[in-house]
């Protein structure tokens, strides 16, 4: 297959000897194998939904966000952790390597999500992390699973690591702007902004509880298909 294969920058403090072609190759491998378990757990996904689109009439995954970790991000998080600079040891050391966020409509179609991820016989949840039921102190709202993800190479089959964010549309509205404020590093009234979006963050789980409940009195008064009255 004429395919490319796109080029990692391999930072160099990552490698013991900067200049073995061993630790390069050893890094595109690591990083193939990423790009292959996130293709894995999209195809799941899209499947999941799709299923779940015959069962029940309407769809479960309003979006599907995926992403690598730049080997930029992937030092800085190394150094910041106080992380080894060893290529054996990132892959258990860094759990976010591989990151797939799924955006739902309603809350409880976050736990819909997980329970059918949950019983795949061939994936295995590593770390639950439950931002839901207790939101981080600044609002955050989000479901963080750890799945161990198979990929099948020429030499067997390995479990990489995948790190699976799961949230509704209000809460990624609302992560993403949060994000942008913490990104920016001097910005005048930070402390300020910070508490109008918890602020917000609140409304947005009173939205969500909302919108919850009537979505689920438009499906529980739907009536069984009879007669059309004109
Ligand atoms: P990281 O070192 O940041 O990966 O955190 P962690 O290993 O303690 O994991 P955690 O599950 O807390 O967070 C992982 C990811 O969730 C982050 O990289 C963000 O994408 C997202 N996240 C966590 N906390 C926040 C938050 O307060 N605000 C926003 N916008 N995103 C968050
Ligand atoms: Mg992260």
């Amino acid at each position: 297959m004429t395919e490319e294969t796109p080029k990692e920058n391999l930072p160099a403090a990552l490698v013991n000897d900067p200049t073995s072609i061993q630790a390069i190759d050893q890094f595109r491998q690591l990083m193939l194998n990423y790009r292959s378990a996130i293709q894995v757990m999209r195809t799941k996904i899209r499947y999941l939904d799709q299923e779940y689109q015959i069962q029940n009439g309407h769809s479960l995954v309003d979006s599907l966000q995926s992403r690598i970790k730049s080997p930029e991000s992937i030092l800085e998080k190394v150094q910041r952790k106080h992380f080894d600079f060893n290529l054996n040891t990132l892959p258990n050391d860094m759990h976010d390597i591989a990151g797939i966020r799924i955006i739902v409509r309603f809350e409880d179609d976050i736990q819909a999500m997980e329970q059918r991820l949950a019983r795949q016989p061939d994936i295995r949840i590593l770390r639950r992390k439950d931002y839901i039921t207790h939101p981080k102190a600044n609002g955050y709202r989000s479901l963080h699973l750890i799945l161990a993800v198979p990929v099948f190479l020429a030499a067997g089959t390995i479990e990489v690591k995948v790190e699976v964010q799961i949230r509704t549309i209000a809460m990624n509205f609302w992560a993403s702007l949060e994000h942008e404020l913490n990104y920016k590093k001097q910005i005048s009234h930070q402390a300020e902004l910070k508490q109008e979006l918890l602020e917000k963050a609140k409304q947005v789980h009173e939205l969500d509880h909302d919108m919850n409940a009537i979505k689920n009195q438009i499906r529980n008064s739907e009536r069984p298909e009879g007669p059309k009255t004109i």
